[in-house]
């Protein structure tokens, strides 16, 4: 299990950009990412999944129709899955024209290149395993990738550099096998009774803000883990989750988020 965390109650709550900073540029884009340096939040996250050729690439749904050009680029090749093309195939896809004009030519990174170009930026990095069961042995690879750019790997908890997260909570256990130092975070609400045999894997737990409660905010931290939930644009849900003692907010506009915490 990861080393035991020293929750700070002045900490305050960890701002974290979902898919980037999305309501203003393409999602899971670079152009996303860097945005959410612009607009102040703490983390970014991103969803990543596997080519037909195994290279690690950042992308939400399991096919490229929505937030991609696909459709256009390879017709009768549907429903454009994005195990069924290569990462040379998806390299040639526009992912920003779809969100507004000025974001054309914006590309699907691969995890490298998301590493690379955000290593210096300050933020750390919510990385989902997006839908695991459809690549097998993706935890490994990817734990392969963070290996390359060891300045991820700083573990040290007031940092929060790095977690990682998934809804498929053996995933999540798989990935802390190969590095158990990098904390992680699972997807959903398992129930209270739960909460200790997951503790011993993972570092979080990351509910829907929809029926969240005070009560089960106190059980995951008596568990000895945080809690962050997703994801909340409004800032009234905000100050109603700040109220519920939660640890980071997932969010796609990281900017007022931050207006919530600090009124500016
Ligand atoms: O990080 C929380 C959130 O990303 C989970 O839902 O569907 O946006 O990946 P989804
Ligand atoms: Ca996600």
């Amino acid at each position: 299990t990861a080393p035991a965390r020293a929750p700070d109650p002045d900490a305050g709550v960890v701002n974290v950009a979902h898919r980037g900073a999305s309501a203003y540029a393409p999602e899971n884009t670079l152009a996303a990412f860097r945005l959410a340096q612009a607009k102040r939040a703490d983390m970014f996250e991103l969803d990543v999944q596997e080519t037909k050729d195994h290279q690690l690439v950042i992308m939400h749904d399991t096919t490229l129709a929505r937030t991609t050009n696909a459709e256009e680029v390879y017709p009768g090749r549907g429903p454009w899955k994005v195990a069924d093309f290569t990462l040379a195939e998806i390299g040639r896809l526009d992912a920003g024209g779809w969100f507004a004009r000025k974001y054309a030519g914006e590309r699907v990174p691969t995890l490298g290149q998301v590493l690379a170009a955000m290593r210096d930026r300050g933020l750390g990095l919510l990385l989902e395993i997006k839908s695991p069961e459809l690549y097998p042995g993706i935890e490994g690879r990817i734990a392969a990738e963070l290996r390359r750019s060891p300045s991820w790997l700083r573990y040290d908890p007031r940092e929060r550099r790095l977690v990682v997260q998934s809804f498929d909570w053996e995933s999540v256990r798989r990935f802390h096998a190969v590095l158990p130092k990098v904390p992680t975070g699972l997807l959903g609400t398992p129930k209270a009774a739960d909460l200790p045999k997951l503790a011993k894997y993972a570092d979080q737990v990351n509910p829907p803000f929809a029926g969240l409660t005070e009560d089960y905010v106190d059980e995951v931290h008596d568990a000895g883990m945080d809690l962050l939930t997703w994801t909340v644009n409004d800032p009234g849900d905000m100050e109603r989750a700040i109220d519920l003692d939660v640890d980071g907010i997932i969010t796609n506009r990281p900017d007022v988020l931050h207006g919530v915490v600090d009124g500016s």
